[in-house]
C-alpha cells in the first residue's frame, strides 16, 4: 500500500511556497501550510491550490504554535521557506530579521529534535551568504561565505544550525543555497518585479518613470518554478547535503531593465553616469528610467554567478528557464495584469 506523504511548508503564501505547494499536491502529498494572521489575505499566489491544501494559523517566531502543528500534523518533510526575505529591508529591521530569518530555524530544529528526529527538513538558504565580491565567481559549495547584510548574517546562522543538527544529531537537514529566482508571483519590491510592473504601467500611460538604485549589481536569475523542484529532490536523496542552485548566467540590473522594455516594444538608450544616469526611449527621447539614491543599500552584493555542477551531477537537475525567457514571462504577465486593470 502506498502511504501518502505529508509536507509542512512555512512561507506557503510567498512566491516559492505557492509553487512548491502546487508541485507537492501534484506529487500526491498532503500539504499543510503555515499562515500568520494578517488584516487581509486573498491567497492570490496559491490560486486553486488553496483548496487542495490545509492552512494552519501560526507564527514562525512562536515555538508553541509550531510545536503544536508539528505534533498534530506529523509531517514527513518540512520545507522552511518563511523568512523576512528582503535584503534591503533587513538594514532597516536587523533585529527582527535576525529573529525571523535566523532564530526561527533553531526553533524548528529544536522541535524536530524533541518531537521526531525522522522528520526531514529543507532550509531556504541563499547565495547572499557568499557576499558576491568580484573574483569569487562562480560561487559553489566550497566558496567561502562573506555576508554583506543583516539578512545574510541571519541566513548564515541558519545555514550552520542546519549543518550542526545534521552532523550532531543525524537529522536529515539540507541547505538549498539558492541564487535569485523570480516569477510573475515575485513580491513587488524585489527588483525584477518592480521593473516589469513599472514597464507595463509606463506602456499603459499609468506611470511616468522607473526609479532604481544600483543598476550595476549582477545577479544569476532563475525561475522559481524550476527551483522548487530541486527543493523536493534534495529531501528524496539517501543522504542529506547542501547544494548550490543557480542557472550559471549572470546579468546586471540594467540588462534586466533593457530586456523588459524590449519585450514591451521599447529600446532604451543610456546617458550619464552614476546617480545622474538616465535611460531614454530611443524613439521619443523621453526619460523612462532614473536613479533614486533612496534605493541604494548600505551594503551591496556586487556579483552573483552560481556553479550548479553538484546539483546537476547528484540530483540530475538543470534549470529550464534562463534570463531572456524569464524576463519575457514576467513582462507578458504584468502587461496582461495592467491591461485587466489589476496593476
Ligand atoms: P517571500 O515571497 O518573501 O515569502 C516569504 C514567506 O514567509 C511569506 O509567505 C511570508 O508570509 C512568510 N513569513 C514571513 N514571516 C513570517 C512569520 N513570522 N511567520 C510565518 N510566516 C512568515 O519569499 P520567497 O521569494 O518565496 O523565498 C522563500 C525563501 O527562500 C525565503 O526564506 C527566502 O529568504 C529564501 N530565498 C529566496 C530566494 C529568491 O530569490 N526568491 C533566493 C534564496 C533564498 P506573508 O505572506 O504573511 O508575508
Ligand atoms: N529591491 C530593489 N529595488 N533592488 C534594487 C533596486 C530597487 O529599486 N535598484 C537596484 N536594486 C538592486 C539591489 O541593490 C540588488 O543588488 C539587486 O538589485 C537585486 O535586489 P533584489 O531583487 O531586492 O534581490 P536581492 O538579490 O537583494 O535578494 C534576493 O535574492 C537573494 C538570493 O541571492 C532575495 O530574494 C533574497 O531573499 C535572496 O536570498
Amino acid at each position: 500500500m502506498n502511504i501518502k506523504k505529508k509536507a509542512f511548508i512555512t512561507g506557503v503564501t510567498g512566491q516559492d511556497g505557492s509553487y512548491l505547494a502546487e508541485l507537492l499536491v501534484k506529487k500526491g502529498y498532503d500539504v499543510v501550510g503555515l499562515d500568520r494572521r494578517c488584516s487581509e489575505r486573498d491567497y492570490w499566489r496559491l490560486g486553486e491550490t488553496r483548496n487542495k491544501i490545509k492552512i494552519i494559523e501560526g507564527d514562525l517566531m512562536e515555538y508553541e504554535s509550531l510545536r503544536r502543528i508539528i505534533e498534530t500534523e506529523k509531517p514527513d518533510e518540512i520545507y522552511n521557506l518563511a523568512a523576512q526575505s528582503h535584503v534591503g529591508s533587513s538594514f532597516k529591521t536587523p533585529l527582527t530579521t535576525l529573529d525571523m530569518t535566523g532564530k526561527s530555524v533553531w526553533i524548528l530544529l529544536e522541535i524536530i529534535r524533541a518531537v521526531d528526529q525522522k522528520i526531514k527538513i529543507y532550509q531556504a538558504s541563499t547565495s547572499e551568504l557568499f557576499g558576491g565580491d568580484p573574483g569569487t565567481e562562480p560561487q559553489n559549495e566550497k566558496t567561502p561565505f562573506n555576508p554583506h547584510s543583516p539578512y545574510a548574517i541571519a541566513k548564515l546562522a541558519a545555514f550552520h544550525m542546519i549543518k550542526l543538527y545534521r552532523e550532531s544529531y543525524g537529522i536529515f537537514a539540507c541547505n538549498g543555497i539558492l541564487f535569485n529566482h523570480e516569477s510573475p508571483r515575485r513580491g513587488e519590491d524585489f527588483v525584477t518585479r518592480k521593473i516589469t510592473i513599472a514597464v507595463a504601467r509606463i506602456k499603459a500611460g499609468k506611470q511616468e518613470v522607473l526609479e532604481l538604485g544600483n543598476m550595476d549589481a549582477k545577479r544569476d536569475w532563475g525561475f522559481a518554478g524550476d527551483y522548487v523542484e530541486v527543493m523536493y529532490e534534495m529531501l528524496q536523496q539517501d543522504k542529506a547535503d547542501d547544494y548550490v542552485i543557480s542557472t550559471g548566467e549572470t546579468h546586471t540590473v540594467r540588462e534586466f531593465v533593457e530586456e523588459s522594455f524590449r519585450v514591451a516594444g521599447y529600446e532604451i538608450v543610456w546617458e550619464g553616469k552614476d546617480e545622474k544616469e538616465i535611460g531614454k526611449d530611443k524613439k521619443t527621447g523621453k526619460v523612462l528610467v532614473r536613479i533614486n539614491p533612496e534605493f541604494f543599500r548600505p551594503g551591496e552584493v556586487p556579483l552573483l554567478l552560481g556553479d550548479n555542477s553538484k546539483a546537476k551531477k547528484v540530483l540530475g537537475w538543470t534549470p529550464k528557464v534562463t534570463f531572456k525567457k524569464l524576463a519575457k514571462m514576467m513582462m507578458e504577465d504584468d502587461l496582461e495584469k495592467v491591461e485587466k486593470g489589476l496593476l
